[in-house]
């Protein structure tokens, strides 16, 4: 008799929503605290490295927030959305209009020419209608963004709506292009803050890898007092197991113990490597024939490599590599390390050495394409988790 097959029910993905979501308790109780505020003196950003959970958290803050009587809208932040402060403001009215565009701006009488009796004409606050009053709107961009937001919400607080939650992922790709004179990540943070003193209880809700907040800091210093910072860290050994284990509870085969111990230890606690590790490891399980099951980790492994690391990797150019590999030596890669360290480093491990001054540069690049953070203290880390063993596995 072939054994029946089962749904495989875990979800390596960016962005999927996995079967059973561990943890994350207190950062869901952190934002309902903030949807508390009448006014809004805290904005809501969540960061962590790559994989770590923060698209499907802000997902299920979602119907958190409508349960408040919050609305809620938003998008992911593209690169050319934040190219310049028209694209910005285009994408908020967007995202706005979904919720305003049923209501009533004004109604007006026209008289027309003529005999006609006059009719009354009802103004929808629709995207049309709010492009039309930004571009009447005199002076600077910012000036224009915030009338139609004002003008948005007075018509909005005659509804029931508590106030409006901006929700934006992959907000690292939001910068300022001075050298093009356009500022669309100033000008996000000046209108909110303009508006929020004003007592409009639109919040900002951004997502995006550490690279976020340095960037937000930088461009408005303000940014520090007007944002709560939640870092997603990966799970504790309790999480990961329910992550691994509640998924298949209900299901014929089961997770041994021993694949359930190899997936918190192989995983590192990472989100999306218990996803994909599970899904190999439960594919194995559901064909098994016999009685031994053997779980392939190297196979796994290898396969994760292609999958996850492998297109990063094929970026980086030659001499990026030669640096990420001294980085990968380091006994300390998975925390954090200093210019001097990897240059110290590099000077006993290549014949032709780093300078603090090189690294400093490389790394600029490196942190725009996703690999290496700043934190605040100006010491550097991954933005990709167990980059460093997967660097190693690469030999040199
Ligand atoms: N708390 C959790 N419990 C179990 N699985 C999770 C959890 N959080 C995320 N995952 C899984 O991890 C993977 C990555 O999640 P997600 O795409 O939300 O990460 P991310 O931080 O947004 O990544 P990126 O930086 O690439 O945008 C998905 O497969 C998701 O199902
Ligand atoms: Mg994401």
């Amino acid at each position: 008799m072939p054994k029946p097959k089962y749904r495989n029910p875990f979800r390596p993905g960016a962005g999927h929503m996995p079967p059973y979501l561990a943890g994350r308790q207190q950062e869901r109780q952190e934002f309902l605290r903030l949807l508390e505020q009448d006014v809004i003196l805290e904005n809501l950003l969540l960061t962590g490295l790559r994989g770590v959970g923060k698209t499907v958290l802000l997902d299920t803050l979602k119907p958190l927030a409508m349960q408040q009587g919050w609305l809620w809208v938003g998008a992911d932040l593209s690169e050319t959305t934040s190219l310049t402060e028209s694209h910005i403001t285009t994408r908020l009215l967007a995202d706005l209009s979904v919720v305003t565009s049923s209501l009533t701006l004004d109604k007006r009488t026209v008289q027309h020419l003529g005999f006609g009796k006059p009719t009354k004409v009802e103004r929808k606050l629709n995207f049309e209608m709010m492009s039309q009053l930004y571009a009447t709107t005199p002076g600077l961009s910012s000036d224009k963004l915030k009338a139609v937001l004002e003008t948005a919400w007075m018509v909005m607080r005659r509804q029931d709506a508590r106030g409006i939650i901006f929700a934006y992922d992959e907000a690292q790709n939001m910068k300022d292009h001075s050298a093009k004179d356009e500022y669309p990540l100033s000008l996000l943070l000046d209108v909110f803050q303009s508006i929020q003193k004003k007592e409009i209880p639109f919040m900002l809700l951004l997502t995006g890898l550490p690279t976020l907040f340095p960037k937000l800091v930088e461009a408005r210093t303000f940014s520090e007092r007007m944002f709560r910072v939640l870092f997603l860290d990966r799970l504790n050994e309790e999480e990961c197991r329910e992550a691994i284990v509640k998924p298949v509870d209900k299901l014929p085969e089961k997770m041994s113990e021993e694949s359930v111990q190899l997936a918190i230890r192989e995983s590192g606690g990472y989100p999306y490597f218990i996803q994909f590790i599970c899904r190999e490891v439960y594919d194995v399980l559901l064909q098994h024939i016999g009685r031994e099951v053997f779980i392939p980790m190297q196979d796994i492994t290898r396969k994760l490599d292609t999958d996850f690391f492998a297109g990063r990797w094929a970026r980086a150019t030659d001499r990026q590599r030669d640096l990420l590999q001294v980085v990968a030596s380091l006994s300390d890669c998975d925390n954090e390390f200093t210019l001097q360290q990897v240059s110290k480093k590099s000077r006993s491990v290549l014949d032709k050495p780093f300078s603090t001054s090189q690294i400093s540069q490389m790394f600029a690049k490196l942190a725009e394409a996703g690999l290496v953070y700043k934190n605040r203290h100006g010491k550097y880390s991954f933005a990709v988790p167990m980059l460093g063993q997967f660097i190693s596995r690469q030999g040199t």
